[in-house]
């Protein structure tokens, strides 16, 4: 059986790259844990007009194996490390959820369950969207990586020559999902010559 993967959107500007990752792991069938922070649920209706769970079920396929959370319920099962989990996505993950987690605050159920992932010892990917960063920023980045984290920005590169967004938005939805292990097709492959 897949364990599932706790998917968490917050408010950095980025939601299409969350909404592509939640429709990407609907459509292979994953389990997904999903949370949604406040903010979150905002920067889907400024960035893709997407209101509320029915639209971003609307947006995002079948929703068999997606349980959805509240960000304020700091006793859901994402929040435990004895449930089983495959890791923790955090797409995009705001400033003010990466310096939480840096510091071991855990004042959400987002910043609980990305603080259990680390103590067990899961893969946590954190997309984070800033620019330009502070020291603050890049001090917090460093801490996660020390502790394990994968910091992977939402920064796509140009090398596959891309025409449309849906193409800068799929090259770091295929990071992501090459870092959890998952087999996909999404986002330009490398080639001999090509950078990372
Ligand atoms: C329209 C809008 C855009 C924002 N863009 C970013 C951003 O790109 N990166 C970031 O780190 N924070 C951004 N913020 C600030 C965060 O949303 C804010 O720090 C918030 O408290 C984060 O809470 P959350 O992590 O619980 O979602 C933005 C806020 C708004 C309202």
């Amino acid at each position: 059986m897949q364990l599932p993967v706790t998917l968490a959107l917050t408010g950095a500007s980025g939601a299409p790259y969350g909404v592509r990752l939640l429709g990407a792991l609907t459509a292979l069938r994953a389990p997904v844990h999903l949370v949604v922070s406040a903010t979150g649920w905002r920067l889907l209706e400024e960035e893709l007009a997407i209101r509320g769970e029915e639209g971003l079920r609307a947006a995002t396929g079948d929703w068999s194996s997606v349980t959805l959370y509240a960000d304020t319920d700091r006793g859901a099962t994402p929040a435990s490390g004895s449930a089983s989990s495959a890791g923790m996505v955090i797409c995009p993950c705001s400033m003010g959820t990466l310096a939480s987690i840096a510091q071991g605050t855990t004042r959400s159920l987002i910043e609980r369950a990305a603080d259990v992932t680390l103590k067990e010892r899961r893969r946590l990917v954190l997309v984070p969207r800033e620019t330009p960063y502070s020291a603050i920023h890049l001090e917090n980045m460093l801490r996660l990586t020390r502790a394990g984290a994968i910091v992977l920005p939402a920064s796509p590169g140009f090398y596959h020559r891309p025409d449309r967004i849906e193409q800068l938005i799929d090259f770091v939805v295929g990071r992501v999902l090459s870092q959890l292990g998952l087999d996909h097709a999404i986002g330009p492959r490398w080639q001999s010559g090509e950078p990372d």
